[in-house]
């Protein structure tokens, strides 16, 4: 007989991640760098335990109802969930996992590239020489702003954050943090909580690496923004947090020094005006970028979806049963 395989993965995913799960379970996958078209989406779900979804799969009721009522877990291949309903899922019993830990260290270390690129004007820097412009070492030439010794302000003390705060010791950088609700002391780490309000007033450096939620969309708009002392960087690792339009326009005035970004609003659009700034160190969304942390993320993702059709709990759950 032919039954249907009862995983479906969305995505081709890192090498080796598949056939662990094959070795397991029969699974169909797109094997494809493009996400899947809708319509093919709704289609290739209907009947499926598990699914291996990324961001760029919306999961939301009308994909749970075209999925039927076999469906016992959705196991999204990112940290974030921000393509899922979760109360959908919720509702029906259906649990929901990510890949946290796995890509702290690898989302850390991009957010330290993107701070010294940034801070060190590299961008513009490799631009100049690759344009064949005539250039020469003066004593004025592309300077950036200092690091060492320079207040750090996290926006989002999670896992991520915590990563980025403890790689600022080699700087000699004091901390400071915004949460909803501040770390226990030995979390924090001698970071201190401030109010949003005052953290980006005493920032000339912000990291800002909060999940994307109702509540944070847009939460850097351009008033926000207007409150981080002149000539200082942020550097956005979370798409939809920062408004990206205000911060070209905090750049294009010269309110702040410079900005990166690692991963945007509507991706793979990445704003012109942003574009147009030489100040903006952009990244094509490559946070969790390395060989180690995406063969992890696709190991997660499988072992969870294993874990489920196995009766047991699932291990990284955003939405339990
Ligand atoms: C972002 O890339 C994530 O993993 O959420």
């Amino acid at each position: 007989m032919n039954e249907l395989p009862p995983v479906l993965v969305t995505r081709r995913l890192a090498p080796g991640v598949v056939e662990r799960l094959t070795a397991n379970l029969p699974a169909t996958v797109h094997d494809s760098d493009q996400p899947m078209d809708r319509a093919d989406l709704l289609a290739a779900v209907r009947g499926r335990r598990a699914l291996i979804t990324t961001l760029d799969d919306r999961v939301d009721a009308e994909l749970l109802d075209a999925a039927g009522p076999d469906l016992a877990v959705v196991a999204n291949h990112a940290v974030g969930h921000h393509n899922i309903d979760l109360a959908a899922c919720a509702e029906r019993g259906i649990p929901v996992t990510n890949t946290p830990g796995v890509l702290t260290a690898a989302t850390a270390d991009m957010a330290w590239a993107l701070l010294l690129a940034a801070t060190r004007r590299l961008g513009e820097g490799e631009r100049l020489l690759r344009s064949g412009e005539p250039w020469a070492w003066t004593p004025n030439f592309l300077l950036g702003v200092e690091l060492t010794g320079t207040p750090l302000g996290v926006l989002g003390m999670g896992r991520i954050g915590q990563a980025v705060a403890r790689r600022a010791r080699g700087f000699d950088m004091p901390v400071r943090y915004h949460n909803r609700n501040p770390l226990a002391p030995e979390q924090a780490d001698g970071a201190e909580w401030l109010p949003l309000e005052q953290l980006l007033s005493t920032s000339p450096v912000l990291v800002v690496t909060c999940p994307l939620s109702a509540e944070t969309r847009h939460l850097l708009d351009a008033r926000r923004l207007a409150l981080l002392p002149p000539g200082a960087v942020v550097v956005s690792m979370t798409a939809g947090v920062v408004d990206e339009e205000a911060l070209a326009a905090a750049l294009a005035s010269g309110a702040l020094f410079a900005a990166a970004v690692d991963n945007f609003e509507h991706e793979p659009a990445v704003p012109p005006a942003l574009l147009a700034q030489e100040r903006a160190v952009l990244a094509p969304h490559l946070g969790s970028a390395t060989v180690r942390t995406r063969q992890a993320m696709g190991d997660l993702a499988v072992d969870n979806v294993l874990a489920v059709l196995a009766g047991k709990d699932p291990i990284t759950p955003v939405v339990r049963r």
